[in-house]
């Protein structure tokens, strides 16, 4: 079973309150490490918090991401002979995408399919980017390879198919998964398609830290709405002042962890899965795994997944690294 906190954010597939109770009392009474999922931070209120978290100083990922498409769009679309059509995983910020799309409407109508698993972050993106002048955008409200399949299913003769990634998410997966979902995506291409992949560089480690445990506190109220949302859908006694948000950087996974760890000997009740969890003193619970990665090893991903590495870009103010992967 791969592991919960190794699991990747919350679009791999849509979420009923059955799978949520299911998965809380596993990742709750396993032996050893006890661990939730990821993808159970972004509800409602933690894909708030994590939009400000994309704002924060100390946060500089996104604003990386952004940069290097604002300044790089226009060559990355060159490198890509059209006529193209564009599927986004994970529908994106108008911002970043933008770049991309309106590079490529200067050259040709474009047909754009974000994918995405909730609804409201659709609506955002339609928001954001639907009055773009030669953009049609149809959006899938659908785990991601499930929409990238009904995506490809609409490519008309010769076209050919550019894949955005650029959440960086990909860090959210353990290595073998990530590379699993990346041939997964590659199967769903046809040769000479395109994925832009974003990732997050390895980086000095005070500054990752820090990066995940704000001074403000965002992200600290991000883990633990993690907990509150527990008590709000399944009905549990999480007292959020007896849990501290946790960080810990592991060298030699290259990854900073998420956890969130019990300030006192406690027992927790959570009545809809009829389950008392008992904690000890500093215990923690793992909730989420940010793999950082070289651009040498990205290449090196790239090859072992089915694609080949065409270009590169790097953010000079944050390692941080869009790659256009060429499938072979
Ligand atoms: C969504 N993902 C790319 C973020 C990251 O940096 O791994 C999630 C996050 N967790 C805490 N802060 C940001």
């Amino acid at each position: 079973m791969i592991e919960a906190a190794r699991l990747a954010p919350e679009q791999l597939a849509a979420i009923s309150l059955a799978d949520f109770a299911g998965d809380v009392r596993e990742g709750l009474t396993k032996r050893g490490q006890k661990e939730l999922y990821s993808k159970y931070l972004y509800d409602e209120i933690g894909s708030m918090l994590f939009e400000a978290i994309c704002l924060l100083p100390e946060y500089g990922l996104s604003r990386a991401g952004a940069r290097l498409l604002e300044q790089n769009s226009e060559e990355i679309i060159s490198l890509i002979p059209g006529p193209v059509m564009v599927a986004e995983l994970g529908s994106g910020t108008g911002r970043k995408t933008r770049w991309m799309l309106e590079a490529l409407a200067r050259k040709q109508n474009v047909n754009y399919y974000p994918i995405d698993i909730s609804r409201s972050a659709l609506d955002r993106c339609d928001s954001d980017l639907g009055r773009l002048e030669s953009v049609s955008i149809v959006g899938f409200e659908r785990a991601y390879l499930d929409g990238l399949l009904e995506a490809a299913a609409r490519r008309r003769p010769g076209m050919r198919l550019l894949v955005l990634f650029l959440g960086s998410t990909i860090g959210n997966f353990d290595r073998p998964a990530g590379d699993q979902f990346l041939r997964s995506v590659r199967q769903i291409l046809q040769r000479d398609d395109a994925l832009l992949l974003a990732a997050d560089l390895q980086n000095d480690e005070d500054r990752l830290l820090l990066a995940y445990d704000d001074p403000a506190g965002v992200t600290s109220a991000f883990n633990l709405n993690l907990l509150a949302r527990v008590n709000r859908e399944l009905g549990a006694d999480f007292d959020l002042a007896r849990f501290n948000h946790l960080v810990r950087y592991d060298r030699r996974e290259r990854r900073v962890e998420m956890h969130l760890q019990s300030s006192a000997d406690q027992i927790v009740r959570i009545p809809r899965v009829s389950l008392d969890v008992r904690f000890a003193k500093g215990e923690t619970i793992w909730t989420e795994s940010c793999h950082k990665y070289s651009s040498g090893e990205l290449v090196q991903m790239s090859r072992r997944t089915g694609y080949r590495c065409e270009a590169q870009w790097v953010d000079s103010e944050w390692p941080f690294a869009q790659s256009l992967w060429i499938a072979v």
